[in-house]
């Protein structure tokens, strides 16, 4: 049987029966495909480090179908309750405290008292998740500190048969990961910037929030989990910011593209600067461009609102000295 399967019910009653099987399936989402596991069954979690090549202390997000689906889980609060019910299903992750009673595998969480947790709106990530009947671990479907797939290609591309079924849901639609909000100390921080904006966030909150620093990070002692400053790497070096573009570098564009002439080839993000249109094509245009046969990419600047934050967080990791 093909990896990749078209996601239709028999397909998602066998990836489905996988999960309960303790086996690993790839399923899109609308912000990148995960790469799925029986969160509460430790040598399936185990399996996902194993099949990204991932340091256990980062921890994983927990996905669920529904809000019931948290109760033993997690400790809600006001702030929290109002962001769910706000974005969910949607782009944003919520850390919060750990329930005693949760049966979560303490390596899914690399042993923290928190839990992150979401709930996807891809039609197919819902179907799954009903399915399988069984709360699911999944990070990013790629190789640890690759870049994260927005295909079922990508993911193919990425783990090959280390994923036990590959389900197809089409392009990711915004193409870069969910939004981390850490709610389980004090003032809402957040950790990673993703799908749903900072500025969506402090809308419903009513307040400004922190974003952590994640150049701060170190690779052995992350300030915060899963915030390692390099991440999201190519294997051509980036030049961030670029306003000129050498002949022998790829150029990575965004907006209206007639100043910067020249570069061995040249994709546009984005040529409206849609900062929606750009996030959707961020991760693939990166891998179009990741060839051998070019000394670097050249990136565009791009505007750090709205979207904005998370293109410009992934092209700094993507950036950072390896
Ligand atoms: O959009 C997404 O979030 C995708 C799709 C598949 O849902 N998943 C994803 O997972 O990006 P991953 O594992 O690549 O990133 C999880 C992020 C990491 O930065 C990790 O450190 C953070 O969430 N995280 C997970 N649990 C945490 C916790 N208890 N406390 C703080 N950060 C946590
Ligand atoms: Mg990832």
């Amino acid at each position: 049987m093909p990896i990749i399967q078209p996601p239709d019910d028999a397909a998602i009653e066998r990836a489905a029966a996988l999960l309960r099987d303790g086996r690993l399936v790839a399923f899109p989402t609308e912000t990148v495909y995960g790469l799925g596991a029986d969160a509460t069954n430790g040598e399936a979690v185990a399996a996902i480090y194993a099949a990204k090549g991932r340091p256990s202390f980062n921890p994983l997000i927990i996905h669920v179908a529904d809000m019931a689906a948290l109760d033993d889980l997690v400790a809600w609060n006001d702030d929290a309750r109002l962001l769910a019910t706000s974005f969910w299903p949607g782009a944003l992750t919520l850390v919060l405290p750990r329930r005693p009673a949760a049966t979560i595998s303490l390596l899914a969480s690399a042993g923290l008292d928190t839990l992150a947790v979401r709930m996807p709106s891809h039609p197919v990530a819902q179907k799954l998740l009903r399915a399988a009947g069984v709360t699911v671990a999944a990070p990013s479907a790629n190789a640890s500190g690759k870049l994260s797939p927005t295909t079922p290609a990508h993911v193919a591309e990425s783990l090959g048969d280390k994923v036990d079924m590959i389900l197809a849901g089409g392009k990711c639609a915004i193409g870069v990961e969910s939004t981390v909000v850490n709610m389980a100390t004090g003032a809402p921080v957040i950790l990673r910037p993703g799908g749903v904006t900072r500025e969506q966030i402090e809308k419903i909150l009513g307040r400004k929030l922190d974003v952590f620093d994640a150049a701060a990070g170190e690779k052995d002692a992350p300030a915060a989990p899963g915030m390692l400053a390099s991440h999201y790497a190519p294997h051509l070096p980036l030049r961030l910011n670029a306003d000129s573009v050498a002949d022998d570098e790829a150029f990575l564009a965004f907006g209206p593209d007639i100043f910067v002439k020249g570069g061995a080839a040249r994709l546009n993000l984005s040529p409206q600067g849609d900062l929606y249109e750009a996030a959707a094509n961020l991760f693939a245009m990166l891998r179009e461009l990741d060839k051998p046969a070019y000394a670097g990419i050249a990136v565009a600047p791009i505007p750090d609102t709205g979207l904005g934050l998370a293109i410009n967080d992934r092209l700094h990791r993507a950036a950072a000295v390896r």
